[in-house]
């Protein structure tokens, strides 16, 4: 089987040696928990350790900035565009003022991604949140089969999916929505109980994996895992 390797120090090994390519992945947490970090760097690491195109799409509206917090890793994200070996792109819902224009926005806006995928031949997508996308589409079963075309789609292409989802501070909500699970083959949980973060595989179609919970670090080339450490479940808050 064909795994996608996040480059994320010490992550792979937590599923037998990657993500199945052509998943689809949640990543969820709460607020600042590392998601944004965690998708960007999944592009990143991608075009820069295995020529592996990629396009990071943001619903912020500041998505300079994003990519500017970024190169306090020192990640150097223009020389990916330029090599075309990633790509960022807002995706702009704008204020559709009913239902169903917010229906056909969304269709349309995943449409265009889909072409930047082909164009760009890229192996990897992260879209940072769904949950943002969730705002505005009111009826879940018109979001979820929105999405479930578009992960279908994006299978074909063979392209490794992540999906971000932002939880309440809940430690056993996966989403806000309860939307994500069904177009899903992985999740994975990220946890900031301060000061001590941590990561867990809940999920992972296809593979074997860590049914462990294990601490995460923020520092200077981005996140870490530690694989070989455990967080007790009743220490995260
Ligand atoms: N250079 C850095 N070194 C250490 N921690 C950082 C650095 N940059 C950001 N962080 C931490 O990461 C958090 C933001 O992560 P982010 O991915 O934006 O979270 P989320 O998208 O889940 O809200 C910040 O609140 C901060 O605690
Ligand atoms: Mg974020």
């Amino acid at each position: 089987m064909d795994r996608v390797k996040t480059g994320i120090a010490g992550l792979d090994e937590l599923m037998n040696g990657g993500i199945p390519q052509g998943s689809t992945v949640v990543v969820s947490g709460g607020t600042g928990t590392g998601k944004t970090i965690f998708g960007m760097q999944y592009i990143y690491n991608g075009a820069k350790d295995f020529k592996e195109p990629g396009i990071f799409v943001s619903l912020e509206t500041n998505l300079k900035n994003i990519v500017w917090n970024m190169t306090s890793f020192k990640w150097d994200i223009k020389k990916m565009q330029d090599a075309k070996l990633m790509k960022t792109y807002r995706l702009n819902l704008h204020e559709p003022d009913n239902e169903e224009m917010v229906g056909r926005k969304l269709k349309e806006e995943l449409e265009v991604i889909l072409k930047m995928v082909k164009e760009l031949k890229a192996k990897r997508l992260v879209i940072d949140s769904i949950t943002a996308i969730g705002i505005w589409v009111e009826k879940k079963s018109t979001l979820r089969s929105l999405l479930y075309e578009f992960t279908d789609k994006l299978k074909e292409l063979n392209c490794t999916t992540l999906l971000t989802t932002e939880t309440s501070s809940q430690k056993e909500d996966l989403s806000a929505f309860g939307v994500e699970e069904f177009v899903s083959d992985g999740v994975i949980a990220l946890y900031f109980s301060p000061p001590n973060r941590s990561l867990f595989v809940r999920k992972m179609r296809g593979t074997n994996h860590s049914r462990n919970i294990h601490p995460l670090e923020i520092g200077e080339k981005g996140l870490s895992v530690k694989p070989q450490d455990r967080v007790m479940w009743e220490s995260i808050k």
